[in-house]
């Protein structure tokens, strides 16, 4: 009965670790299949095999890793929740790879129309798309992105890719030559305008050539989402998944987003709200969170080990110790790259803020919470009504009244913390 019963849980094991292995090989990994055993002959399957192979097969039911396999990492965000920020965090230490927003290509080229569909069938395709690109990215096959390149790279080089100077792989050699090794701080409009365009199959090379590979995504909704690829094996992932404030989310998109975000202006400026308002910008956010956080804080055992919940006002109130505890978690030592990046980019200075418009440049302790001056009380209200739930899991605090709101010795942050589970 037991035997039985073994058997048919690896034989689905196997049967998906071979549908994984058809649908994609990946070179950059060595693996091979562990024997199976079959309802037959149950209890003999191990017995014309390898002693020590059959040693690794039963730590890891059915591929064997190569040990000094990469991490994998994966930045779950929304846009204007700092991603940018915990992005830079991992672009600036020197074995990782970074990619900003990859799936921004699979939008434009899915559904150009909508910025963020809320049409579910939309929103499917797009999730399907969307997990093939992340899992072609994490084997360094930068060539399945060009698929979805406006317009299509001619001999595997474009100089459309989405954000590119953001990625200190793609601005330095050997994808770039403009730079010499000790160019450190190269700002990302200088690496768009030197490098000129990215030949996608040297930027695959430098992709195989770092220990990791970070991609910070904004364009998925929720941790549930992304089952399929924390579940596979092959990838090693590691979700960071980042959070904010949704009223310092809604203040920043207001400002950032003028056009979208058009008639919260109108709200902000008149105290009356347009009867035409789009809602779902804000409630889109919340609800997002809330089944997110939910499930990543109900510990389910397919997340074990490969989730951290992180609050951006966290990282902006002590950024090296909570940058610290991230690569604890990642399981990688931190490097003196990230330390000096910190202490220069955390520094407040209006000046440079005011440059970064997209940037990351930020006073970061003030700005997490300067969205208390520039929302009215009524926009707060409203926020904190339809957002009570994912505000209390959070453990950011409401206000009742205007003097409250704008009394910034009075945090609104609680000390909470999400320990991820090991
Ligand atoms: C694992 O891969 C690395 C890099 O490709 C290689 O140098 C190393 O020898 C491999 N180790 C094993 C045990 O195969
Ligand atoms: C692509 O490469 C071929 C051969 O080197 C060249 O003839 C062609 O002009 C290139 N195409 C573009 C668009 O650069
Ligand atoms: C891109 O890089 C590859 C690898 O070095 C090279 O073979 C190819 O010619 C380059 N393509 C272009 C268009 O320069
Ligand atoms: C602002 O908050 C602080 C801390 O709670 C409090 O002591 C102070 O009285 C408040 N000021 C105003 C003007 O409400």
């Amino acid at each position: 009965m037991q035997c039985s019963w073994k058997a048919v849980i690896l034989l689905a094991l196997a049967s998906i670790a071979i549908q994984y292995t058809a649908i994609r090989t990946f070179t950059s990994k060595t693996f091979h299949l562990c024997p199976m055993p079959s309802p037959q002959n149950c209890g003999l399957a191990a017995q014309d095999t390898d002693p020590s192979f059959e040693r690794g097969c039963e730590e890891y039911p059915y591929f064997i890793y190569n040990a000094s396999r990469k991490t994998h990492i994966l930045v779950l965000a929304t846009t204007r929740s700092g991603s940018s920020f915990v992005g830079q965090l991992l672009n600036q230490h020197s074995d990782v790879f970074y990619l900003f927003e990859p799936l921004y290509h699979v939008q434009t080229a899915l559904i150009p129309r909508l910025s963020h569909s809320r049409n579910a069938a939309d929103r499917r395709v797009m999730l399907g798309a969307s997990r093939d690109l992340l899992r072609s990215l994490y084997g360094c096959d930068l060539h399945f992105l060009e698929s979805y390149i406006k317009p299509p790279p001619a001999n595997h080089t474009t100089d459309k890719l989405f954000r590119r100077g953001a990625s200190r792989a793609l601005c330095s050699q050997p994808v770039c030559d403009a730079f010499g090794p000790g160019d450190t701080n190269v700002e990302e409009g200088d690496c768009v305008k030197k490098c000129a365009s990215v030949n996608m199959t040297l930027a695959a090379e430098a992709c195989r050539e770092r220990r990791h590979m970070a991609i910070k995504i904004v364009r998925v909704p929720e941790i549930g989402d992304l089952r399929a690829l924390v579940e596979d094996p092959r990838l090693n992932l590691k979700v960071i998944q980042l959070v904010r404030d949704p009223r310092g989310i809604l203040s920043s998109r207001i400002e950032t987003f003028r056009d979208t975000y058009r008639l919260w202006r109108i709200w902000r400026a008149t105290g009356r709200k347009p009867y035409n308002l789009d809602l779902t910008q804000l409630t889109m956010v919340c609800d997002d969170f809330l089944s997110s956080v939910s499930t990543g804080l109900s510990h389910p055992y397919w997340l074990k080990g490969k989730y951290m919940l992180v609050r951006y006002e966290d990282l902006a109130r002590s950024p090296l110790q909570k940058t610290k505890e991230i690569y604890d978690y990642l399981g990688l030592p931190m490097d003196k790259n990230v330390v000096d990046w910190i202490q220069a980019n955390t520094r407040g200075s209006n000046e440079l803020l005011a440059k970064h418009k997209y940037g990351t440049v930020r006073d970061s302790a003030a700005n997490a919470e300067s969205w208390r001056l520039k929302l009215s009380i009524e926009m707060v209200d409203y926020t904190q009504t339809v957002c009570q739930k994912i505000l209390n899991i959070l453990g950011y605090k409401s206000v009742k009244t205007a003097e409250e709101l704008k009394n910034m010795s009075l945090s609104l942050v609680q000390d909470k913390s999400f320990v991820p589970l090991s």
